[in-house]
């Protein structure tokens, strides 16, 4: 990593957890890897993605169903999915210390491709024909295979009826769930059913903050169609993917599409294109596209002994419909978007950092400041403004902490696109700005004089 990219992670980082977006979890008791909290600023954050998410991929659509299914799967339906027999990573351990590692990860480092198309018996040869170590210096012991679920047991009973998992994936919930969508909802080929939630992953190296996580929220999509419709389902689902990274303000210029090849691909995908985005820690996924084909639907199928069939109403024609599956990770989004919207600059020869987030990201709208904090009519005003802008646009904040050019830059910080200052001028009569607040703008830290009159509609037009 490059120095300037290290520092840059450095300060979202700090950013992140000084500015109440995201702290470790568990942090008073030392932590725990690969799990994070979202504080105020990162729960409005994420629920600007999550909502914006509804808005254009089910409110703005007549085909989309939305799903809120349970995080806890019986052992059934994952080893129906494949993930019980192979949601797995090769793992290699530390023969002195004791340490897990990735065994392809290791190999990667030592210049040897393709490890994916692998099996655990050749990556052990390999490890210990080229002598590879670990950080510690010291030898390896064999690979073998990790399942990466996480595994729980419900009640009091130990056989294996009572095994469950917490979810790798948000999507099994919707294939276990197409039979009931079909009989309760009657929906025509093609339609969605859209779920946002969380997945759990049991991640042996989580790492890049909020990167690789082993509690992560996902934002899926199944689409059901007829399988002779899939290429260009497949291209319309890219296309909208890519309106949807545009529309939430990523850099569309660190944003690739991949072809992702061969055994790279999951086992239930004929093709996925790999949506990757450069990190400061180098270009890897963000999101993911997949042609399923009707591969889950046939497995729950199977193993459930019920027909998952779809009958068209015109035709008479049976069929298992094929599925394209756009998968969103949300966290991937808030790391991508920290990083696109991060920016610095200097105003008035002091240097400052600011979110230039699309106001529909940004945690606050507005933050309504009275000039001084010891005039009672210009607090007064101040928060009679707060009020009225508060009920209509709901998320906007009040602060008359420290003099007015740090108020600036701690909103600056958090993304807040408009300051709005009711001062002396705004209560004086005959004063040419009687009546009227300063809005400030974020990204230019320019501002401009308003009417209280026509605040509401200024701010309607804006945000
Ligand atoms: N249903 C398909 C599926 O789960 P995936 O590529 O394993 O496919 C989909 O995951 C998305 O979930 C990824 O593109 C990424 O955004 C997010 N994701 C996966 N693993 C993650 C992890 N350990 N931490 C954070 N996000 C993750």
């Amino acid at each position: 990593m490059k120095e300037q990219d290290d520092k840059l992670m450095e300060k979202i980082i700090s950013l992140a957890k000084n500015r109440g977006f995201i702290f470790q979890a568990g942090e008073l008791y030392g932590g725990l890897s690969g799990i994070y909290d979202y504080g105020p600023l990162g729960t409005l954050l994420k629920n600007n993605i999550k909502n914006a998410w509804i808005k254009k991929f089910v409110e703005d659509r007549r085909d989309m169903y939305l799903l809120d299914s349970a995080i806890l799967m019986g052992e059934k339906p994952l080893t129906a999915s494949g993930h019980v027999g192979g949601f797995s990573d090769p793992l290699v351990r530390d023969e002195k210390t004791g340490k897990d590692y990735r065994a392809d990860h290791l190999l990667e480092g030592a210049g040897i491709e393709n490890s994916e198309d692998m099996t655990i018996d050749e990556m052990s040869e390999l490890i210990h024909d080229k002598k590879i170590l670990s950080p510690e210096g010291n030898k390896f012991g064999s690979v073998r295979e990790f399942n990466l679920m996480l595994r729980t047991q419900l009640g009091s009973s130990s056989d294996s009826s009572s095994t469950a998992y917490l979810r790798p994936e948000t999507a099994q919930g919707i294939f276990v769930n197409y039979k009931n969508i079909i009989d309760s909802m009657h929906p025509k080929i093609p339609f969605g059913v859209a779920q946002i939630g969380k997945a759990y992953r049991n991640e042996i190296t989580p790492r890049n903050f909020i990167f690789r996580l082993r509690e992560l929220e996902q934002m899926e999509i199944e689409y059901f169609i007829h399988p002779d419709d899939w290429k260009k389902y497949f291209d319309y689902w890219k296309e909208e993917m890519n309106e949807w990274a545009e529309m939430i303000g990523l850099d569309m210029n660190k944003l690739h599409e991949v072809e992702i090849e061969g055994e790279d691909k999951a086992h239930y995908s004929d093709r996925t294109v790999d949506f990757e985005f450069e990190y400061p820690f180098g270009q890897k996924e963000l999101y993911g596209l997949a042609y399923r084909t009707d591969y889950d639907l046939k497995k729950h199928s199977e193993f459930s002994k019920t027909k998952l069939q779809y009958t068209d109403s015109k035709t008479g024609e049976k069929y298992i419909p094929h599925v394209i599956e756009p998968s969103m990770g949300l966290d991937r989004t808030i790391l991508a978007l920290l990083i696109s919207v991060y920016s610095e600059d200097e105003i008035n020869e002091s240097k400052r950092s600011y979110l230039a987030f699309n106001p529909s990201m940004s945690p606050y709208k507005i933050a309504v400041s009275p000039l001084v904090k010891n005039k009672e009519h210009i607090v007064n005003k101040a928060n009679e403004v707060f009020g009225f802008l508060k009920a209509e646009f709901g998320n906007i904040t009040w602060d008359d902490n420290g003099n007015i050019g740090k108020r600036y830059r701690r909103q600056d910080e958090i993304g807040t696109p408009f300051c709005v200052v009711i001062d002396y001028d705004t209560l004086e009569e005959g004063n040419e700005n009687f009546g009227t607040v300063s809005v400030r703008f974020r990204d230019t830290a320019e501002q401009e004089r308003v009417s209280i009159k026509e605040l509401k509609e200024y701010f309607l037009e804006k945000l």
